[in-house]
């Protein structure tokens, strides 16, 4: 698929550009094992990149200073100035680049001039990412070839930026860093606070995770993300406030939550208690992974999505639904809502022998109840952003 995806990739290039690609660039989706909303609150993560990616077929002009995308999925184009300050445009893909260029733009370095051509095998508005593999490979792109010198920390925090400002969507770090810093077999464990991470296989022998999507597309720019974010926020300026001394949002206790549970109201205090056990959710699951425990992973994973749908509140009747069929089913030890929210993917680990019973019988279920088709996913954990050789792709 990876083989097609390069191929396919490289002959829109051929028929736009007329010319040959010069290098191809390979940026993943994520899934995450646990550890939700969390990102932008000093909490654990749980990610890893998978085996579905978006493909950039690239070359560098001589004597050009225009950078020209053309998206083959969208069959839609897009030229910029290198040497211009440029903002953000009506067209929705685009700004994820220029959002790049201009974080780059905006740390003193320069770039010259461009053809690209990207293709994508990770499905959109998912909770797969997609968005970040695009931030994230263009960063990793430029950083190549004109020499700019960021380390991979860097790259991330650059994908996250164009998120931020030409986007819109005030998202975390996760996903930038999922498609940044992927290891094949290798979840990471990734604070968000500092940074550090460490990787770990994930050792839940006999069991697999596996994805269903509902098929409800959201965009993080009109789902309740942002809103999320505002409730947080209200309720960590107070935290802060009253307890001052403290460094970290995950070192409040649940006693200080419930001191300040008048003057912050009670929705940003049911945000605020779903991050708070979230937090502590995610060392125990790294815990159980690391011992192989799943039947405790997938207690850990159920709690969450019970986290997300009722006090977090970013799951949607179809999801819940899903979550709800599957967890019905034997062989299934956990089962909840994946990403942002607001439709997407599920994660799911089920025991090898039993996945096939299951998705019959979900996505049977799932149709039954909302005439909508559920797609599956069996994703490998892979590597981050890679360069593919000229010998690999034009095979
Ligand atoms: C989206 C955001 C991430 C993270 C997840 C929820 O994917 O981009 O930063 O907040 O939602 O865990």
């Amino acid at each position: 698929m990876q083989e097609q995806l390069i191929s396919d990739t490289s002959q829109a290039f051929r028929s736009v550009f007329h010319s040959e690609p010069e290098r191809i660039f390979l940026a993943p989706g994520r899934i995450n094992i646990i550890g939700e909303h969390v990102d932008y609150s000093d909490g654990f993560v749980l990610p890893a990149a998978i085996d579905k990616y978006i493909c950039f077929a690239v070359k560098k002009t001589v004597d050009s200073d225009i950078c020209t995308f053309y998206a083959k999925d969208f069959n839609d184009s897009f030229s910029f100035k290198v040497n211009e300050k440029q903002v953000p445009v009506a067209q929705m893909w685009v700004n994820y680049v220029l959002g790049v260029f201009n974080a780059v733009q905006e740390s003193g370095k320069s770039i010259g001039g461009l053809q690209i051509a990207f293709g994508s095998t990770i499905p959109m508005g998912s909770g797969l990412s997609s968005s970040a593999a695009l931030e994230c490979g263009f960063a990793y792109i430029l950083n190549e070839l004109f020499n700019l010198g960021f380390n991979k920390k860097e790259l991330a925090v650059i994908g996250q930026k164009a998120e931020h400002t030409f986007v819109g969507v005030k998202c975390g770090i996760m996903d930038q860093f999922s498609s940044v810093f992927g290891k094949e077999h290798q979840v990471i464990m990734l604070d968000c606070n500092s940074l550090d991470h460490q990787y770990f296989e994930a050792n839940v022998d006999g069991y697999s995770f596996v994805l269903f999507d509902s098929c409800v597309k959201h965009t993080h720019l009109t789902s309740g993300y942002n809103d999320r974010r505002r409730d947080v926020d209200n309720g960590k300026k107070v935290l802060w406030e009253r307890f001052p001394d403290v460094q970290k949002f995950r070192d409040f206790s649940f006693e200080m939550l419930d001191e300040v549970r008048s003057e912050i109201g009670e929705i940003s205090y049911k945000r605020c208690m779903y991050l708070l056990k979230e937090i502590k959710r995610v060392e125990e699951a790294a815990k159980a992974l690391s011992e192989g425990n799943a039947e405790y992973l997938g207690k850990l994973l159920n709690e969450t999505h019970s986290g997300l749908s009722t006090e977090f509140e970013v799951s949607c009747n179809e999801l819940d639904f899903m979550v709800e069929e599957t967890r019905k089913e034997n062989g299934v030890l956990g089962a909840r809502m994946m990403g942002g929210g607001f439709g997407g993917c599920s994660i799911n680990l089920i025991k090898n022998e039993n996945v096939e019973d299951v998705i019959a019988a979900v996505a049977a279920r799932y149709k039954a109840a909302f005439d909508i088709e559920m797609k599956v996913y069996r994703v490998k954990i892979s590597d981050g952003i890679n360069e593919y050789t000229r010998n690999e792709i034009l095979i």
